[in-house]
């Protein structure tokens, strides 16, 4: 961090959490902060240079975009990370919602936490890292023992991806995962396109096609704090989630198996509840995640009304997620090691971010009774979810 960010971040704590760069586009090398407003509030931009970096070989760029309204998302195509989204609280003052840090090496740092990260080929976790397609075992990298999670050893949250820049309010990251890359087989060409709407909503939608049999499963493990990135727990915020049942699971986090139902358990958020309200219930579940870190089954639906809903308790910022997947993994991150610091000075501490990983059941490759993550050559992979911030009811 520079002189002119740490001088400036102590100034304006707490926008400049924002860590967005001066430009609209690849950030150039941005050696002066400079300071843009919005129809309230003025928010000072550091520069981008802890993202413009070489690795393997490949450029690593720091982006933004920015809609109508002045609300403005950072990401980098290093992981496909998002980096930063700041929108209006209730009082109209920008707040970053998601954890995130100044460089790189931040994010190399907090690698194992997964913030902001695209995560791939296959998300969360493949018990004993091993599965069988089409009749031939395939043995993946265990960095979880005795599990694979997150795609392995070097996920897609540590490559570099290719960046196609859409327009001011979207960009595209392409990435080819290389036939047994991390044990998966298949050349896998991956597409992610980030898109900020006018509606103060970040719409993902992730595309694939193989040359090989696969398996796929791809989300984003963004960490939201709907009170502002480290300002304190988020057992307080508010959440109702559309999901009659949750796939329990075994100690080390892997599936048994079953779909069990929700009513009458911690894991029924049919109805408003805060997220501490049971969080320490005497609950075999909830001591085998050591929290909430579990698939939540889905209750049908489609891309056109929310499948969770989640209100800041000071902020008033409320996050609705729609989404086309039929899972989504609820972490209340557990965690969460505090030993990453943000670009604010604030720490990732326990339980002050939570994840909504819209995705397909974790180890689905083992099980044959969950809907299939299986990708055939000529057929394309194509899910979407939207996070959408608002204030108000
Ligand atoms: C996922 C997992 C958690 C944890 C986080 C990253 O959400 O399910 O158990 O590993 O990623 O820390």
């Amino acid at each position: 961090m520079n002189t002119i960010f740490k001088t400036f971040s102590a100034i304006f704590l707490p926008v400049c959490i924002l860590s967005l760069a001066a430009c609209n586009h690849k950030a150039k090398n941005t050696s002066t902060a400079s300071t843009m407003t919005d129809n309230s509030t003025p928010v000072t931009l550091p520069p981008s240079s802890g993202f413009e970096k070489t690795i393997d070989g490949k450029k690593a760029h720091f982006y933004v975009l920015k809609n109508k309204n002045g609300v403005q998302t950072a990401l980098t195509n290093y992981g496909a990370h998002l980096i930063s989204l700041a929108v209006p609280d209730k009082t109209g003052k920008l707040t970053d919602v998601v954890i995130g840090f100044a460089d790189i090496d931040g994010y190399k740092k907090a690698m194992s936490a997964y913030y902001g990260a695209t995560i791939g080929r296959y998300g969360n976790r493949i018990a004993n890292g091993h599965f069988v397609l089409e009749g031939r075992r395939y043995d993946l990298f265990i960095n979880n023992k005795p599990n694979t999670l997150h795609g392995g050893q070097k996920g897609f949250n540590d490559v570099i991806w290719d960046t196609q820049q859409v327009n001011d309010q979207t960009v595209t990251f392409t990435y080819l995962s290389k036939d047994m890359e991390e044990g998966y087989p298949g050349n896998l060409s991956c597409k992610v396109t980030y898109e900020l709407t006018d509606d103060n909503a970040i719409k993902i939608s992730y595309e694939a096609t193989t040359d090989k049999t696969t398996v796929v499963n791809l989300t984003n493990h963004s960490y939201f704090n709907l009170n502002g990135a480290g300002n304190g727990s988020i057992l307080n915020h508010v959440v109702q989630l559309k999901a009659a049942g949750f796939t329990p699971v075994d100690i080390t986090l892997i599936p048994t198996g079953q779909i069990a139902p929700v009513a009458g358990t911690p894991f029924d958020f049919s109805k408003p509840a805060t997220i501490g309200s049971r969080i320490e219930a005497n609950d075999e579940q909830l001591k085998n995640g050591k929290g909430y870190d579990h698939n939540f089954v889905l209750d049908k639906h489609d891309i056109t009304s929310p499948v969770a809903t989640v209100t800041g308790d000071k902020s008033g910022i409320k996050l609705e997620i729609f989404t086309t997947e039929p899972g989504m993994q609820f972490y209340s991150g557990n965690f969460m090691p505090g030993s990453n610091t943000m670009p604010d000075g604030k720490t990732d501490d326990y339980r002050t971010g939570f994840a909504m990983e819209t995705q397909h059941f974790p180890d689905s490759p083992n099980k044959p009774q969950f809907p299939s993550t299986v990708l055939k050559p000529g057929d394309v992979y194509k899910t979407v979810t939207i996070y959408k911030l608002s204030v108000g009811k």
